[in-house]
């Protein structure tokens, strides 16, 4: 287990931070690419999204963590991964946790209902929502909340593309992000984490999909690792900016981009203090293929990864980290 030295946590990061609403777009895309070709964190900003709304949806993510457990397991996820996530039910990293992370969640995928044609595939379906009497106006502001994030993340995908020197508009076809995976998470983190013991407010990991569009509050707790092989690692913590969200590239994007561009390696650490954040995982559609962009091989540069679905890929990542539901199950 690690050594929880000063030296190697206390290191705060300067990422780069890239502005939506900035004309100078050749300017915007060399910052996103030197981004994401030296750790694949950065800040955005003017986004959008306003803070007022950005706070209530905080709010109404506090009102749900604050019901008795009892409420929140009439809402526990289902195998669509939609739902409620108990405190140690997810273990990122399992060779240095001694259980799971001490965190609460709530999946909120697309809502695709079930007379839909596409309602059964993996990652689509209705979501379970907390009764309206107990918590009114909280389905309408999450549901607000995806759109708007999807939105944003839609937007930093086409500056992604022009980074990757594909077409503005490569990623927005139907079988990408026309038709895209999105799951938001609420998160509550509490308690205190302690390296040298393995507890972990959110162990350490990289992101599984294309990218995360991520939002906290004013707490200190998330870490990246540049450089995983590294020993010992060096962690620096990414402070929050009010009114800028925090996105990281995930593993399927390093795959797609034949590790061109980079998916790095972030834990969340407890400092005793609540914490509340809500990433944003965005995926391409189901049945996309990942494979090698037509830009990142040449004669030299081979693809280094067989091609993958989309789905496939992303099953599999949830099986690894996710506890069994049976588990859930055991008394009736
Ligand atoms: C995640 C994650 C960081 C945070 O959920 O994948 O890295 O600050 N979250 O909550
Ligand atoms: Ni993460």
């Amino acid at each position: 287990m690690e050594n929880h030295t000063k030296d190697s946590t206390m290191k705060v990061s300067s990422l780069n931070c890239i502005d939506l609403a900035n004309d100078d777009l050749h300017h915007s895309v060399a910052s996103l690419k030197q981004a994401c070709l030296d750790c694949g964190f950065f800040y955005v900003i003017n986004h959008g999204i306003n803070e007022e709304f950005m706070d209530d949806v905080f709010e109404q993510s506090k009102k749900f963590f604050a019901l008795p457990l009892e409420e929140k397991m009439k809402v526990l996820r289902n195998e669509k991964h939609r739902g409620y996530t108990p405190v140690l039910d997810e273990i990122l990293d399992p060779k240095n946790q001694v259980n799971g992370d001490h965190k609460e969640g709530y999946y909120i995928g697309i809502e695709v209902p079930k007379d839909d044609p596409h309602w059964d595939r993996p990652f689509y379906g209705p979501n379970p929502w907390p009764d309206a009497d107990v918590l009114p106006g909280w389905r309408e502001t999450m549901e607000k909340y995806h759109q708007e994030a999807l939105r944003v993340s839609k937007a930093i995908a086409r500056l992604l593309a022009l980074a990757l020197d594909l077409d503005v508009e490569y990623f927005d076809r139907t079988e990408m992000l026309g038709k895209p995976i999105a799951t938001m998470r609420l998160l509550r983190y509490q308690g205190i984490s302690d390296p040298s013991k393995g507890i972990y407010a959110c162990g350490a990991h990289s992101d599984f999909g294309m990218m995360t569009l991520l939002a906290t509050d004013g707490v200190m707790g998330l870490q990246i690792c540049k450089d995983k092989n590294a020993t010992p690692q060096k962690w620096e913590y990414v402070p929050p900016i009010k009114g800028a969200f925090i996105v990281n590239l995930g593993d399927m994007l390093e795959r797609w981009s034949n590790g061109f561009f980079k998916s790095t390696l972030h834990r969340v650490l407890g400092n005793g203090q609540e914490r509340y954040s809500i990433p944003f995982f965005l995926e391409p559609n189901h049945d996309c293929l990942v494979e090698c962009l037509p830009t990142c091989k040449s004669e030299s540069e081979l693809p280094k990864y067989p091609p993958i679905k989309c789905s496939t890929y992303l099953a599999q990542r949830y099986k690894d980290t996710h506890a069994e539901l049976s588990i859930y199950h055991k008394e009736t």
